[in-house]
């Protein structure tokens, strides 16, 4: 049993494919630290035709998650596997979710996650599930899928063990609220663009100097919103 259980209820569940089995979350899958379970909605669905969706009372665009389908979904998945799950709903009326939450959500051990689709869920589902919403930011995406990805993404990499070297995540962006330092790689001089000299000089210390105020520079520069840490744990 891998460290990580994610459970995905989506309507698109194939788009999750390529995706989960390829670069570092196919390795996590490969070390037995994660493991993704796709679920879908439709499969659950009691109507001869699969349906899912109605038309909204009182009128308007789109379509709307019926509740007896969800709810079926979830429970059923609920169900399976021994662990209890931290259930989220993906949302653009969610909590922001960002490294933190990314972090807290790395110390689960199986994590549910509900994508929405069309104009949304039936608000009963909501009030019946009472899942922990996030949002990926402040935009609307036609579903939930590419938000589901991005948590998986974010969270999986901060599992221990996962990436090859022990603290890469914990030295990137955000991890200390700053963002990432600039990097270089061969050649030493590329177009007339020469790399700092203090990286080639391979003393650890200066380097790291260095590295610290580059981030600290970049960060101001471009999100002095980050340097005040009360914004950050408030999102
Ligand atoms: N579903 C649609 N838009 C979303 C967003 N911004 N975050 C999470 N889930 C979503």
């Amino acid at each position: 049993m891998a460290r990580l259980r994610f459970d995905i209820l989506s309507l698109f569940p194939g788009v999750f494919d390529p995706f989960l089995h390829t670069s570092i979350l196919r390795i996590a899958e490969e070390k037995q630290l994660a493991e993704y379970h796709l679920h879908d909605i439709r499969d659950y669905s009691e109507d001869k035709h699969k349906k899912v969706d109605a038309r909204p009372y009182g009128g308007g665009p789109g379509m709307v998650l019926q509740c007896e389908p969800v709810v079926r979904a979830v429970e059923a998945v609920g169900a399976m596997g021994e662990r209890s799950a931290r259930t989220i709903l993906l949302t653009p009326q969610g909590r922001r979710f960002h490294q933190k939450v990314a972090e807290e959500l790395a110390e689960e051990d199986r994590i549910l996650l509900l994508c929405g689709h069309y104009e949304g869920f039936d608000e009963r589902i909501r009030k019946l599930l009472n899942f922990e919403e996030l949002s990926i930011g402040d935009y609307v995406l036609s579903g939930g899928e590419a938000a589901a990805m991005v948590v998986v993404d974010a969270v999986v990499r901060l599992v221990p063990g996962v990436l090859g070297h022990e603290d890469s995540s914990s030295r990137e962006s955000f991890a200390e609220g700053l963002l990432d330092y600039p990097q270089y790689t061969r050649p030493p001089m590329y177009r007339g663009m020469k790399v700092p000299e203090v990286l080639l000089g391979g003393n650890h210390r200066e380097i790291e100097m260095w590295r610290l105020q580059e981030a600290e520079k970049r960060t101001y520069e471009r999100r002095s919103d980050l340097c005040d840490d009360n914004t950050r744990d408030s999102e």
